[in-house]
This record gives C-alpha cells, sequence and structure tokens, in this order.
C-alpha cells in the first residue's frame, strides 16, 4: 500500500496518514479533538510514520494573549490541507462559500476517511488515471456541521512515480441551496526553504516562456481568467529551493488538470509559513449547490523531486505519457503531416490541395491536413464559423473527392475545425443569435471577428457535436485538428438563469470537454489534434482527450527553442506540435537553415507546414532525408527520458538538450549554434542522461567512450560558419 496510518496516542496529533511514492512522502495530521486537517510534511521520502511530536501545531510564536491555544492565531499561522473563508484563515484560501442569508463562513472538521486501491474518475473531467498496481487513494470525508456540506479531500499516491494528485468533492447535505463562491483543488503548506518560483508566461507567438523570483511576504498570484488556460499563463507553478538546479536540489512542481479559468498563488506568512494553491479561478465562479448535488473540482498534479528539476520533468513526462493521454496514438509515430496553413491562408482550392499532396507524397509526407477556410463563405477570417458546410467554390467536387484524390497519392487526410466559435456574419448566427456568449443588451467585444458559443448550453453542444460528425462521416477523414481562436468576454449565457450566471466559465470548459470525450467515444481511431490560436490551451485537461497539442503559431525554429523548452520543462516531447515552415519566418521574419528548422520540428510531433510545390529544390530535396530521420528516432523521442544541458535563451549562444532512452542504451542530443561569431571556441557538450559504465559509439567519432567520460569529459561539436546551424549527436550502446 502507498497510504499507511497510525492513530497516535497521547497527542495533540489523532491521526497521521502518509502518502509514499519511490521518493517521496506525504503526511497528513488530525489535529485535536475537533478534528482539523492539518498538514504535517511533504518531501523526500521518510521511513516511519510517527513524527507526532515533530510537528507545527503549536502555539503561534506572536500572539497579544495569555491563552496559549489562542484559537485566533493558531488557525492564521498553522499548516492546513484545505483552509476555509471567515474563520480566522487570513492566508489564500481554497473553499469559500455563500449561504442564501448572505454568511461567508465555512470550516473542515474530519469525520472519517477511505483508503481505497487505484483511482478513480473524476466524472465530466480530465484525470490522470490509474489502476491498484499503480496508485492507492486517500479520502478523508470532512464536513462543516453548521452547513450541512460533505468535502472530500482525495489523494492519490502513485506507487512508481513520485506523483501524489488532489481534488475535491463537496456535496451539499443540508436542506437549502448553497453558493460556492471559491473552490480551489490543493494547497500546499510548509515552512520556507528559501524558495523561489517558477511559471511558465508568455503570449500569442511566445508562449510559455521560463520565469522565475524570489518567493516573498508579497503574494504572487497569477492564472487566467480568459476562459482557457491562456498563452499568457500555463497551469504550471513550480517551487523550488533557491540552491535548486536541473540535477540537485528540492522542488516542488503543480499543474492543473483543467483547461479554462485557473487561479495559482504563493507567498509567505507573517511566520514565513509558505503557502501555495491552485484551482479554478474564483473570478467568475459562483456555482449554486442545491441540496443533494455534488461538486467536483479538477485535479492538481503535485510531483516532487529530491533530484533538481530534471527528475520531476521526467516524472511528469512519464506520467503524462503513461496515466494521461487516452489516445491509441501516444505509443506510436503520427503520420508525418503537412498543413496547408501557412502554404496558402485561406486562398486554396481542390487543385492546389492535390498538388501539394501530390508533391509530398514523392517526399514521403504521409498526410495532408486542410485547414482554416474550407466551409461556408470562408474566404477571410471575418466570417463563416459554425456553418460548417463544405464550401463547393473551393472543393469542386467535394470533400470525399478531394480527400480521395489525396488517399489516391498515399496520403492520409486531416481537416481542421473551430467547433466552440461562431461569426456573426454567419447562418448559423443569423438564425440564433442566443447560442453566442453575450449580455443581453451589450455589444459583444469581437474578437478575430468572432464571438463563443455558449457551450453550457445542452442544445449547442448538440448541434456541434452533429456538425463535426456529419462532416468526418463523409469522407476518409482520419486527424482532426480542434481550434479555438478567441478568449472570452461578455460573460452571459441566454440559457442559465440569473442564479446560474456565475457557473458559465466552468460549464463552458464542461461542455467542450463533453463534446471531445464523445467524438472519442465514436471515432476511437481519430487523431485529434487540440490548439488554440497557437498554443494557447496547452494543458494536461486537453492532453487527456488529445496526445497532441500545436504548440505555438510562432514556427520559428529558434523561437521554438524557447517555446518548446519551456513547454517540455512540464508536457512530453510526444505530444508537442513542431512543424518545418518556410522562411523568411511568417511571424518573426527570420532566415533559419532548412536543416535546423528539421531537427528542432523533430523533437515534437514533426510535420509539414509550407508549400512545398514552392520553396526550393535544394530545401524540397532536404524532406526525404528528414522523413526518414523522424522515423529513425521517433520512438527514442516519444518514449525516451528528457535532459536539458543549455539554453540559446540563457547563454545567447548555443542550446542543447536530448532524450536518452530508458535502458540507457540510445541517446540523441540536438545542438543549435545561435548567431555566427568570428573566431569563436569550440563549444563542449557534456551529454546528460547517460549511464557511467557503459561504452558508447558516438556518430562523427571513431573512439569509444563511456558514458562517465561523455558526461563529465563532454565532447567537443564541429559546426560549419553561419547563423543558426545545428546537429543533431547520435548516441548508442557499442
Ligand atoms: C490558429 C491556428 C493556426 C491556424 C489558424 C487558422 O491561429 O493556431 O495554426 O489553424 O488558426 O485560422
Amino acid at each position: 500500500m502507498a497510504i499507511t496510518y497510525i492513530d497516535c496516542k497521547d497527542s495533540q496529533i489523532k491521526k497521521i496518514f502518509k502518502l509514499d511514492t519511490p521518493k517521496s512522502s506525504y503526511c497528513i495530521g488530525i489535529v485535536d479533538e475537533e478534528g482539523i486537517v492539518g498538514h504535517l510534511y511533504y518531501g523526500e521520502h521518510i521511513n516511519d510514520i510517527n513524527i507526532s511530536a515533530l510537528t507545527p501545531f503549536t502555539e503561534a510564536p506572536f500572539v497579544p494573549s495569555k491563552n496559549n491555544r489562542d484559537r485566533g492565531s493558531i488557525v492564521d499561522s498553522i499548516p492546513v490541507e484545505y483552509p476555509t473563508q471567515g474563520l480566522g484563515d487570513y492566508r489564500e484560501i481554497c473553499l469559500g462559500v455563500e449561504s442564501l442569508k448572505g454568511y461567508n463562513a465555512v470550516g473542515l472538521t474530519f469525520a472519517s476517511f477511505d483508503i481505497v486501491e487505484g483511482k478513480n474518475e473524476i466524472p465530466g473531467l480530465p484525470a490522470t488515471f490509474a489502476d491498484k498496481t499503480e496508485a492507492d487513494t486517500l479520502i478523508l470525508h470532512c464536513e462543516d456541521k453548521v452547513l450541512g456540506l460533505k468535502v472530500d479531500l482525495i489523494y492519490t499516491a502513485f506507487k512508481k512515480l513520485d506523483v501524489i494528485t488532489r481534488s475535491v468533492r463537496i456535496i451539499n447535505e443540508s436542506e437549502e441551496s448553497i453558493y460556492l463562491t471559491r473552490v480551489l483543488s490543493a494547497c500546499l503548506d510548509m515552512k520556507d526553504r528559501d524558495f523561489e518560483t517558477v511559471t511558465l508566461h508568455g503570449s500569442w507567438a511566445r508562449e510559455r516562456r521560463i520565469e522565475s523570483q524570489k518567493l516573498t511576504h508579497n503574494s504572487m498570484i497569477f492564472g487566467s481568467k480568459r476562459g482557457e488556460s491562456s498563452h499568457q499563463d500555463n497551469p504550471f507553478l513550480m517551487i523550488k529551493t533557491a540552491s535548486a538546479f536541473d540535477e540537485y536540489g528540492e522542488v516542488y512542481g503543480m499543474n492543473f488538470v483543467y483547461s479554462g479559468n485557473f487561479m495559482a498563488s504563493a507567498a509567505k506568512d507573517q511566520f514565513d509559513n509558505v503557502r501555495v494553491t491552485m484551482g479554478i479561478h474564483p473570478e467568475n465562479f459562483k456555482w449554486k449547490l442545491d441540496k443533494g448535488e455534488v461538486f467536483n473540482a479538477p485535479e492538481v498534479v503535485m510531483v516532487y523531486s529530491g533530484e533538481g528539476t530534471g527528475h520531476m520533468t521526467r516524472t511528469f513526462h512519464d506520467l503524462y505519457r503513461q496515466n494521461l493521454i487516452r489516445s491509441p496514438y501516444k505509443n506510436m509515430p503520427r503520420p508525418v503531416l503537412i498543413n496547408n496553413w501557412e502554404a496558402t491562408y485561406f486562398d486554396f482550392d481542390t487543385d492546389k490541395l492535390v498538388s501539394i499532396a501530390r508533391e509530398a507524397s514523392k517526399c514521403g509526407i504521409e498526410m495532408l491536413v486542410m485547414d482554416d477556410g474550407w466551409f461556408g463563405n470562408r474566404f477571410d477570417d471575418n466570417r463563416a464559423l459554425g456553418d460548417w458546410k463544405v464550401n463547393e467554390e473551393k472543393l469542386k467536387g467535394g470533400l470525399k473527392y478531394l480527400v480521395d484524390e489525396v488517399n489516391k497519392l498515399g496520403l492520409k487526410f486531416g481537416i481542421w475545425f473551430e467547433p466552440e466559435m461562431i461569426s456573426p456574419d454567419s447562418d448559423l448566427y443569423r438564425e440564433h443569435p442566443d447560442w453566442a456568449i453575450a449580455i443581453p443588451g451589450r455589444v459583444p467585444v469581437r474578437s478575430r471577428n468572432q464571438y463563443v458559443l455558449d457551450m453550457s448550453r445542452p442544445e449547442v453542444v448538440e448541434y456541434t457535436y452533429k456538425q463535426v460528425v456529419d462532416i468526418l462521416q463523409s469522407a476518409n477523414i482520419e486527424y482532426v485538428k480542434w481550434d479555438m481562436n478567441r478568449q472570452l468576454t461578455d460573460l452571459g449565457s441566454y440559457y442559465l438563469d440569473s442564479e446560474r450566471m456565475g457557473e458559465l466559465s466552468h460549464r463552458y470548459v464542461l461542455g467542450v470537454y463533453s463534446l471531445q470525450e464523445r467524438l472519442l467515444q465514436d471515432f476511437p481511431n481519430l487523431l485529434l489534434e487540440n490548439c488554440s490560436g497557437g498554443g494557447g490551451r496547452f494543458d494536461p485537461g486537453m492532453l487527456y482527450y488529445s496526445p497532441q497539442i500545436w504548440c505555438s503559431d510562432d514556427t520559428d525554429a529558434i523561437e521554438r527553442l524557447s517555446i518548446q523548452e519551456g513547454t517540455s520543462l512540464v508536457y512530453p516531447l510526444s505530444s508537442m506540435g513542431a512543424h518545418v515552415s518556410d522562411c523568411p519566418n511568417h511571424i518573426v521574419g527570420r532566415n533559419t537553415p532548412f536543416e535546423t528548422r528539421g531537427n528542432v520540428a523533430l523533437f515534437g510531433t514533426f510535420g509539414y507546414e509550407l508549400d512545398v510545390t514552392r520553396i526550393s529544390e535544394e530545401d524540397r530535396n532536404l524532406i526525404p532525408s528528414q522523413v526518414e530521420t523522424y522515423h529513425k528516432y521517433n520512438e527514442l523521442v516519444r518514449s525516451g527520458d528528457y535532459y536539458r544541458i543549455a539554453s540559446l535563451r540563457e547563454n545567447g549562444h548555443f542550446d542543447c538538450f536530448g532524450v536518452v532512452s530508458k535502458d540507457k542504451g540510445e541517446a540523441l542530443y540536438i545542438f543549435v549554434r545561435g548567431m555566427a561569431k568570428a573566431n569563436s571556441r569550440t563549444d563542449f557538450i557534456r551529454l546528460k542522461g547517460l549511464q557511467a559504465d557503459k561504452i558508447y559509439t558516438v556518430e562523427g567519432f571513431e573512439e569509444k567512450y563511456t558514458g562517465d567520460i561523455l558526461s563529465k569529459v563532454g565532447i567537443p561539436v564541429a559546426l560549419r560558419n553561419g547563423d543558426f546551424v545545428s546537429k543533431l549527436i547520435h548516441v548508442i550502446e557499442a
């Protein structure tokens, strides 16, 4: 069992629960007769469970009271599992309510517990999964007797990975309704150890830049109020000791398995206790819980690493590849695709697409993806979203004809949708203006000239599903790119009544999840790629439905190094949509060697985003060998362990990272140099992740070397002159 517990005698702590993963432990204590659910420990694995005498549930250090059990000071300083509103804990809290009479107080006490093998699903929500050989689950049943509210705190400890997941279930057992005004999913209280926070911040076309800062007494709060997890802030927060780096030091990673509004916070309190929280953003959230109803909060994944950021990263990758992504494609090479977006934008027809497919097939490319512009009167991005009927002016002969032609050339066929949207200039909007998210009497804000469909409304979900399915059934379509190109504003629903209006943002996300779930149940072999104006919804929630997500609209190889570096801090390479595009790059205007563009995209899902009929012959001639290289290494890239070596973003000179097979028998590294420099030194890189006593052959070197030498001495990297040149370094056990 990964979970043990003891009853403690003659102690302030009455019960201790200990959750163990291979290298970490997490301890919860039930304090005093009143049953406060306290947090005792999270960190490196400990063997003993009896730590009751060492716990911090004493009087707070400075309180103007002679009573050494002054309640007010205690609740504002002790470490707890799930802090609540209005009863003296002035730090960030997880649970807030509003009773029908308007009171805002809630307190939790322990009632009972269950320990079960494996892990249960969270109804309607994405979550990691595990069978009983992989994990055990602890459910702490807590209650607020005054409100008649039951709150289950749910913890799963993974047996082979240093992962603990948390979620919360709230049940209204009272006779009257209550409003939930804040339901976060996890809290982590700890003593300060000179911590820093690391987050992934960005914008459209420059997603997930790694940012770090010192943790202070000023609350560090970030999140998304945009209706999606967003380009701007990813639902990931890492707390690390200041001395922690890639291979050493203590690191706590938290990632929210959710694709909508979220909030994360970290701060030191007046006694230097650290509190970290994560969950659904409380702004625009107010959930009416009627008598007998249940609210499930999404899951937070927590990873502890005592061996630096690298171990945390590899743990997230393993967890997501094995216990989150469900698609059968997760362990398969994805077809090398060519997408026509940057090739044609809206200006294409059947002949154009077939000509791209014909040329692509000669190069070994395996799938054509028809992007935006194939439906309604979608000649530009000002119209037609919602009108999912094939535009036969562009696609003469219809969709089936096109797909058959492409199939005849030996290519699979994929298609783009943006199912959650509605253009004001569309037949759908003219017929159902009340299906858009909007506040009556207020003209909604347009973004990319479109509105968002009200996914809280069952008939909208139903209609949208039917539209997508009709198209999928009309031809041999094997891949869908599911896009979402604007964020939410004007939060009003013509469907929800006033007392449920605060549920719109969360119900929107639940609607999207239900659509994708249905799609996968009905089309189990469909390869789904999520996307949101590039990487605006790159989160674990989406990975539950699609094995890959388009990483960014920025396909410039050098920008991609940063974007993919930040993304891979948490998410596996097998999930990162990455393509080779044309130069000068359409977003940043930079020229990079075709070879480098290929090498960088190899460390993602790999594909092309260019007009293969119009690029130079020299570049086109490189495609067959790139495709071959993809097939040679994709198994390793998809399943191996990821190691960061150097970041161009940080050092301004070169970038280097790699993947090492689980058995340490093979590795592939990429080295990319920045701008050319006159008379510069030869670079040395120390290859990480190899086994010290194994003997390896390094491509390009005649001698064989031990892993020990390769990781400590390193190897020189010789590259031709030029800007942004790169090289793959293949290492294999001799
Ligand atoms: C978004 C996507 C692009 C492309 C366009 C089409 O920006 O990220 O890849 O599909 O939409 O409108």
